[in-house]
């Protein structure tokens, strides 16, 4: 192994509590998020990870994961990069229904293929609708048409990897050692590039919240290892938590 790469998924958001698709909604942390992100700090801690740099989004779910874990570990003095190329996929008109209910209304295969489809996007939004990111002082500085109306995941991806190939890699490549604390999906896409999965695989494929996943790589950045830092079947429970809520009754 020549570098070690951790990847986070932000703990469960107030959103993800109530069920509805989030994308770019710069929605809070719920309780037990606050407690997966200390749970995910503390399993880093036990293993004494160490970092030189953290990258995330710039939304706050994500942020304050980070700064939940940075503080586990005793790490809050890391330097910080936030990137809106690391954001959730963005979930276009779907953002802030009930996912429960949607697959109640348009079935849970339809569900399942707006969550977890490669390159079938979710209903588009238009430029004047308020969750468009235009209207957000944060994407102020940014020009409209690079801003998402929705995306799949190949389009989360393409977006990702920029920020991968000038960023991050880079960083790996200089001897820093590289927390990620990102989403369900720009996390997906990553691993996706990473792993070189097909896009059947990536569609069964679900990161829990809160779970570090480190990656060992070579020389060239190409996985050698991964693994999660808990146990099979906590990591096992997450993830069908996670995959359960596009059903129309969730379990
Ligand atoms: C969201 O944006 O709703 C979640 O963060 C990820 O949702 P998904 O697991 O339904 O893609």
């Amino acid at each position: 192994m020549a570098y070690r790469l951790v990847l986070v998924r932000h703990g469960e958001s107030t959103w993800n509590q109530e069920n509805r698709f989030t994308g770019w909604t710069d929605v809070p942390l719920a309780g037990k998020g606050v407690e997966e992100a200390k749970e995910g700090g503390q399993l880093l801690r036990e293993q004494n990870f160490q970092f030189d740099t953290v990258h995330t989004s710039v939304l706050k779910r994500a942020i304050q994961t980070m700064n939940i874990v940075c503080s586990e570990i005793d790490q809050e003095y890391l330097p910080i990069n936030k990137h809106w190329r690391l954001n959730e996929r963005h979930y276009g008109g779907l953002q802030g229904l009930n996912k429960s209910e949607t697959a109640a209304l348009h079935g849970e295969e339809q569900v399942l293929i707006w969550r977890r489809s490669y390159d079938i996007p979710p209903p588009s939004l238009e430029v004047t609708d308020q969750r468009h990111p235009s209207h957000e002082a944060k994407y102020k500085s940014l020009p409209v048409d690079i801003l998402p109306k929705t995306e799949c995941l190949k389009d989360c991806i393409e977006r990702v990897l920029p920020y991968w190939y000038d960023h991050i890699a880079p960083d790996i490549l200089s001897g820093k050692r590289v927390l990620i604390v990102a989403h369900g999906n720009s996390l997906r896409g990553l691993v996706k590039h990473l792993d070189k999965m097909t896009e059947d695989a990536i569609l069964k494929l679900n990161i829990p919240t809160g779970i570090p996943l480190v990656y060992e790589l070579d020389a060239n950045l190409q996985p050698t290892r991964h693994y999660y830092l808990a146990d099979d079947e906590t990591v096992r429970k997450r993830i069908e938590a996670v995959a359960n809520q596009g059903k129309a009754k969730p379990a």
